[in-house]
């Protein structure tokens, strides 16, 4: 009776019905995949969203890219901005743009299983590519070269990337834009984290403005500005003109179809953009607060490698493979009450690892993180 674009498996895994089962047994648990910046006690001015209700609100005009001031303050030219109402709304109707159904994407691994999630529901394909890292993450042109099909589309790009932090090195940017020209696809970037280096590399580089290709540059307010729920997100497209300009007027027929972005958002988007700088200041002092502590803990076990994450809002631990990663983010669950991700959620290969958020409490991650690393180690 249900399409076949949904999950077929909808029950709950183990892990998950472990946490609900203590949940619902009162059992307090230190929560390490907290990715929802506004419930780790940071500090938002309570009047931050008083632009919510400026009386320009009460006209509607419906726009399909949405207020020209709010796309003024996203990229130099407003023309190649489209405002959406999160990044997530903003990969499917990319995905509508480029893709008929069983056409592909090539879609970095490790990274967020959000991307295949949103490819299904589509009816495109997530062809996998891989991440590589020898010291520090890069992408493996073969694979890439290999999943490339006739089928293909698009190449997406996750920079910073969820969970590794990795970051588009600059020469994989030269040759992803001759492989992508060479092949007709367009460049889908996900940059959503690029405000929150971590340890940055000289040679991290970025594709918001390429000319050379189409390109989609994706942002929105819910990492930029710790604004989950304004529901504020845009694409920057860029290439070649004739390009832009044929996938503009694509884009304009769907986003006029949806109007999805209120108008109360799109009139405040340029005070909340502003805003939103004090907030990511604190979500920055969090991530390095919670990553020194990471350090700190992780010097005192030589068994587990930290590789540093260059920006975004997780972490990486690799720890000694003798469990298995179920087995030990179970135990972590049952007997010390910490939530954390096995590396499998995010198709890390190459041994056992963890996946940590940066976000929580600091004074909840610095005990919890010691425990993790003694039960692991
Ligand atoms: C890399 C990345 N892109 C996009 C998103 C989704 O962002 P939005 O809330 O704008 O849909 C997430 C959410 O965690 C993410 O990790």
């Amino acid at each position: 009776m249900f399409s076949s674009r949904l999950p077929q498996q909808l029950a709950a895994n183990a892990f998950s019905a472990a946490i609900a089962d203590l949940r619902r047994r009162g059992v307090p648990l230190a929560d390490l995949t907290v990715t929802n910046p506004t419930t780790v006690g940071l500090l938002y001015p309570r009047d931050l969203l008083r632009q919510l209700a400026n009386p320009a609100g009460l006209t509607y005009e419906p726009t399909p890219f949405g207020r020209r001031a709010a796309r003024e303050i996203i990229w130099r030219n407003p023309d190649q901005v489209v405002l959406t109402a999160s990044t997530s709304e903003a990969y499917s109707l990319l995905f509508k743009l480029l893709c008929d159904p069983g056409d592909a994407v090539l879609t970095p691994e490790p990274s967020y299983p959000l991307c295949e999630l949103l490819t299904r529901l589509d009816a495109v394909d997530a062809t996998p590519y891989r991440l590589e890292h020898h010291g520090v993450w890069s992408i493996d042109r073969d694979s890439v070269r290999r999943a490339c099909t006739v089928h293909t589309r698009a190449l997406l790009v996750v920079s910073p990337n969820n969970p590794t932090g990795s970051m588009l090195r600059a020469d994989d940017r030269e040759w992803l834009v001759s492989f992508a020209s060479e092949h007709q696809l367009a460049l889908i970037s996900d940059e959503v984290f690029v405000e929150y280096p971590i340890a940055p590399r000289p040679d991290a580089s970025s594709l918001l403005g390429e000319e050379r290709v189409l390109t989609f540059t994706l942002g929105g307010l819910s990492k930029s500005a710790g604004l989950p729920q304004v529901k504020l997100g845009w694409i920057v497209v860029s290439g070649p003109s004739d390009q832009v300009a044929a996938a503009l007027q694509r884009l304009e027929v769907m986003c006029d179809m949806y109007l999805s972005v209120s108008t109360p958002v799109q009139v405040a988007g340029p005070a909340l953009i502003e805003a939103g700088a004090l907030i990511r200041a604190a979500i920055r002092a969090r991530l390095m607060e919670n990553y020194r502590a990471l350090l700190a803990a992780a010097e005192r076990h030589p068994a587990i490698r930290v590789p540093a994450p260059e920006g975004g809002w997780s972490a990486v631990l690799q720890v000694p493979a003798t469990i298995g990663e179920d087995a030990l983010v179970l135990q972590l669950l049952q007997d010390a009450h910490i939530i954390v991700h096995p590396g499998y959620f995010f198709d890390m290969s190459h041994g056992s690892h963890l996946i940590v958020s940066l976000l929580p409490d600091p004074r909840v991650f610095e005990t919890s993180i010691a425990r993790v690393m003694e039960v692991s180690a």
